[in-house]
């Protein structure tokens, strides 16, 4: 016998474990929606809920008591038009929710805002339309985010996350922060995001998907990554790095685990994964028909991003997997 020695008494596996997740490493997407009392589960992520304003007060008390310390909020607004107007309104859905949360947990919670447009555009894309490239406007797009990371950050958000895939955009924001006294501030760049199906369940649970319509395409692939692209992958991660981002992020994670792997090795930086609604969809489904062993298929999951190299997982099974980490 040679490695099989360190296998077989549990208390040795354990010694020897190179990797572990921990409860410290999770985080947790929150949906926020207007005018909803109480919570509304989506269809297509069973046990995960949109939720009304006081609700989440209730999520994130619940998350804290499991040991789930940080959550990721996505809002959903009940008014949506082309420019994204809530987001850019100081009293707009998640700068009220920012403040809510951080009123009644203070520190205790770490609150990061999920930056970008596409919940907050009629067309539901992630910033203002130039109807000339068919696509969205990267510049036009800039000055409106650096608005919207000074309406998160004046609520109280303890990290800002841009998710649009803009070119400049960690530049843009870290100097709009600095310009107000938020130099303080972290951003977490969405910096590696590829143009991937496996969002599909999130766009129903953030009412986000591009509307149809023959001027503007209905998916996401000319600001989002082609997900054959590795190298470009690498490259992105790298130029957020230089752009002044405090932590990096590859999303989805399951499928990209090879670039997750290859960033690592690049950057001294903390790495995040996205453990994305379609990766969740998937194993929920197949847990409920009695086709796999939930926890530990998700567990398997989680340390696979460990091992890739992630610190940080943002991810949909945070509160199944908490009371068992
Ligand atoms: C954009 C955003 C998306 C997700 C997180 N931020 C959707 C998209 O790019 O279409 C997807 C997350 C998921 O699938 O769980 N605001």
């Amino acid at each position: 016998m040679n490695l099989r020695r360190l296998r077989l008494k549990a208390g040795i596996r354990k010694l020897v474990r190179e990797n572990w997740v921990r409860k410290e490493d999770l985080i947790a997407p929150l949906f926020i929606k207007e005018g909803l009392e109480g919570r509304k589960e989506i269809g297509s992520m069973p046990g995960i809920f949109q939720m009304g304003e006081d609700e989440i007060l209730k999520e994130v008390e619940t998350l804290l008591k499991m040991g789930v310390g940080a959550v990721i909020l996505f809002g959903i607004p009940q008014l949506k038009d082309s420019v994204g107007s809530d987001a850019l309104n100081e009293d707009g859905l998640i700068a009220r929710s920012v403040r809510q949360i951080k009123k009644r947990f203070g520190d205790e919670v770490v609150v990061i805002t999920d930056l970008c447009f596409c919940e907050y555009t009629d067309h539901g894309h992630c910033g203002i339309l130039n109807p000339r490239l068919k696509s969205v406007d990267n510049s036009a797009t800039l000055k409106i985010s650096q608005k919207q990371a000074i309406i998160h950050a004046q609520a109280g958000a303890d990290i800002i996350a841009p998710s649009g895939m803009m070119d400049g955009i960690v530049k843009s924001l870290r100097e709009a922060l600095d310009a107000h006294g938020f130099d303080y501030l972290p951003i977490m760049s969405y910096s590696t995001k590829f143009a991937s199906a496996f969002y599909g369940p999130f766009r129903d649970a953030a009412e986000s998907a591009p509307v149809t319509g023959e001027a503007i395409p209905t998916d996401r692939k000319s600001y989002q990554m082609d997900i054959a692209n590795g190298r470009e992958g690498i490259l992105e991660s790298l130029i957020d790095e230089a752009e002044g981002a405090d932590i990096l992020m590859v999303k989805p994670a399951l499928a990209f685990l090879d670039v997750v792997k290859s960033i690592r090795e690049r950057t001294l930086k903390p790495l995040a994964v996205y453990n994305v609604s379609g990766e969740y969809a998937m194993v929920k489904g197949a847990a409920e028909r009695g086709w796999l062993n939930y926890h530990q298929i998700v567990l398997e999951i989680l340390t696979s991003f460990k091992r890739a190299g992630a610190d940080l997982i943002i991810t949909y099974h945070a509160k199944d997997i908490a009371p068992i980490l």
